[in-house]
């Protein structure tokens, strides 16, 4: 391998209004999610096709294959003074057999171009204590910001599950509380 680490993947991200995912590519990207997440490709490929233009999905190929996989959802959310306009990251994943050369910060740096260049206001995920090392590496900072989202219930609930919920870029708020208009990512 040549140049910055992990730098050999070409990304292509695809979504319902610019390239579309082929049976192909969505056979592939749901056998890479198997590796880390127990559902089966059929129920992976109904799943992704069911979120139609809520989402898009930057995908790392190294030759033809498929190395690097992250789900992007586009929103705008609210607090009491503000909208922002944000991407939540989910599904992050790399195929085990190339974990360590570099591609998972690779694929985030893709985030972080988009989240730059289509002026997003900034980008959120939540992950385990384990990880929260790695998006550090991505250039991504936890944030004790408090988001919240309502439940089927109408109740208001923390949006995120895991303890860390990373930023990028780093911001402050105007505001205590923070609605993320839908469901977590
Ligand atoms: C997390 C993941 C995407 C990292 O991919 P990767 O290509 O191996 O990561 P990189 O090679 O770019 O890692 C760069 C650095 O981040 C850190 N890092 C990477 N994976 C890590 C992990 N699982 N735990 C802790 N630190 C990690 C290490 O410091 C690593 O440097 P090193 O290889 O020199 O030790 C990959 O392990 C994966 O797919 N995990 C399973 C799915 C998952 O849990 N996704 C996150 C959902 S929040």
């Amino acid at each position: 391998m040549s140049g910055e680490k992990g730098s050999n993947l070409i990304f292509k991200v695809y979504s319902q209004n610019k390239l579309k995912l082929n049976k192909d590519i969505l056979t592939d990207i749901a056998n890479l999610k198997l590796q880390w997440w127990g559902r089966t490709v059929n129920k992976q490929i109904r799943y992704i096709n069911s979120l139609g233009n809520t989402s898009s999905h930057i995908v790392g190929f190294l030759d033809k294959k498929i190395i690097a996989y992250v789900r992007l959802i586009k929103r705008e959310i609210k607090g009491e003074q503000s909208c922002y306009k944000v991407i939540g990251v989910s599904t992050v994943c790399v195929n085990k057999s190339y974990r360590h050369y570099g591609y998972g910060v690779s694929i985030m740096k893709q985030v972080n171009t988009i989240i730059d260049e289509e002026e997003y206001d900034f980008g959120l995920l939540q992950c385990n204590e384990s990880l929260k090392k790695f998006y550090e590496k991505c250039g991504w900072h936890k944030t004790t910001q408090e988001f919240i989202r309502v439940d089927k219930f109408w109740k208001k609930v923390n949006a995120f599950k895991e303890n860390n919920v990373m930023i990028y870029p780093r911001r402050d708020f105007l505001e205590k509380v923070v609605d993320i208009c839908g469901n977590s990512f």
